[in-house]
């Protein structure tokens, strides 16, 4: 199977690649490089002895990608390329939107115009909101808090409304929790670029000395130690649901929605004193002020996933902060330019 990969480059693409490759599915990224580096291309081949096709450009450059398509003769297409930090978001809505929405528009007008019907798209748990109680199901009433959601909901109502007039079309929403950790070689993590906004990589950075300590955003929520509970999931469970899903829905006619999540909830305390124990390092913090938006807890109900596209999280925490480790010590700047 040949598949489409925007955004291949970066975090979630680039694991999702290996995991295609090595599965035998051949995956032809489009990446325009704002937030990665060439020099994955190099780490992808040297995991699995295969260069996958690139091409530099942006998605919402329809020229550009007419002749992608035109040449690279794909069934599927899976839809990482964006934009995603919220705090960036709501200094930013308008390239937020351009990018997420009218991107995602761009790319689908292109796919239908080279008759490429099956498309699935990065969501994320973001659009659940503050969930009224979890865990989370994909029935959930959706609300977005700030632009970085607020993108991902128009991008999945748009695709609904897309799927409706165009019944032809296989259409996945895929809702991610929280993706964290590395490919276990230590060849490939999460490298974000300045201040990571994310739990996990600012722990890392704490711990490889690249940063003097993390700041605990709320010690009162009303949750197992007042810290905030998220759902963590392994990079390359979350990489192996793509598969599940292009296996088992992607030639299916149809609006499909699951839930990427594990089912259980950490805190952020309980993630440092994992990852500590993982790196065998004291990782310093403080405890801070709420950070404004974030809920108390949150983590998702996988059945859906697990009936349907028979896909279930099977790492652990300790795989998520010993991989992470691994990534982190071996490359503590991130990637090399190129
Ligand atoms: P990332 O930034 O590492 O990867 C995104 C990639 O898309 C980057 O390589 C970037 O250069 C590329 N890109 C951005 N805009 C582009 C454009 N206009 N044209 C071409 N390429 C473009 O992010 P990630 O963590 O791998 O996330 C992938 C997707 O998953 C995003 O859509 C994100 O919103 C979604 N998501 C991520 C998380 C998370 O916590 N990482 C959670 C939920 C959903
Ligand atoms: N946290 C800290 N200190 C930090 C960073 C985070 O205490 O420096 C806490 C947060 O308050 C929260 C938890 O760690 O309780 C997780 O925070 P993240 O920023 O890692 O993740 P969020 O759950 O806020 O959001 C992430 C992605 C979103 C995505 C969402 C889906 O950033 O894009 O998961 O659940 F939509």
């Amino acid at each position: 199977m040949r598949v489409l990969v925007t955004g291949g480059m970066g975090y979630i693409g680039s694991h999702t690649c290996v995991q295609m490759i090595e599965a035998g599915m051949t995956p032809v990224i489009v990446d325009n490089l704002y937030n990665s580096k060439k020099s994955v291309l190099g780490r992808i081949e040297k995991l699995t002895g295969v260069s996958p096709a690139f091409y530099e450009g942006d998605i919402r450059d329809r020229a550009f990608l007419d002749s992608v398509l035109a040449e690279a003769n794909v069934e599927a297409v899976i839809h990482f390329a964006g934009l995603k930090a919220v705090g960036e978001s709501v200094e930013k809505p308008l390239e937020y939107y351009d990018n997420n929405v009218h991107g995602t528009l761009v790319l689908v007008e292109a796919m239908r115009a080279a008759g490429v019907n099956s498309l699935i798209f990065s969501s994320s748990a973001t659009v659940y909101g503050d969930p009224a109680s979890v865990p989370i199901t994909e029935d959930f009433p959706t609300s977005a808090t700030n632009p970085y959601g607020r993108s991902k909901l128009m991008v999945e109502e748009c695709l609904t409304d897309i799927q409706k007039a165009h019944p032809e079309m296989s259409i996945t929403l895929l809702r991610y929790f929280n993706p964290v950790g590395s490919h276990p070689s230590g060849e490939m993590g999460e490298d974000p670029q300045g201040i990571p906004n994310n739990l996990m990589p600012f722990i890392s950075q704490v711990a490889v000395g690249r940063r003097e300590y993390l700041s605990v955003f709320g010690d009162d929520y009303p949750t197992v130690d007042g810290t905030g509970v998220r759902d963590y999931i392994h990079v390359l469970d979350l990489a192996d649901g793509h598969l599940a899903a292009l296996t088992h829905k992607g030639r299916e006619a149809g609006l499909h929605i699951y839930n990427l999540g594990t089912g259980n909830g950490f805190s952020v305390l309980q993630m440092v004193e994992a990852f500590s124990q993982s790196a065998g390092v004291e990782v310093a913090y403080q405890i801070a002020p709420r950070r404004p938006g974030d809920i108390a807890e949150c983590w998702a109900d996988p059945a859906k996933a697990k009936a349907e596209l028979k896909w279930e999280a099977t790492r652990t925490i300790e795989d998520m902060t010993t991989d992470t480790w691994r990534w982190q010590s071996a490359n503590p700047t991130g990637y090399p330019e190129l």
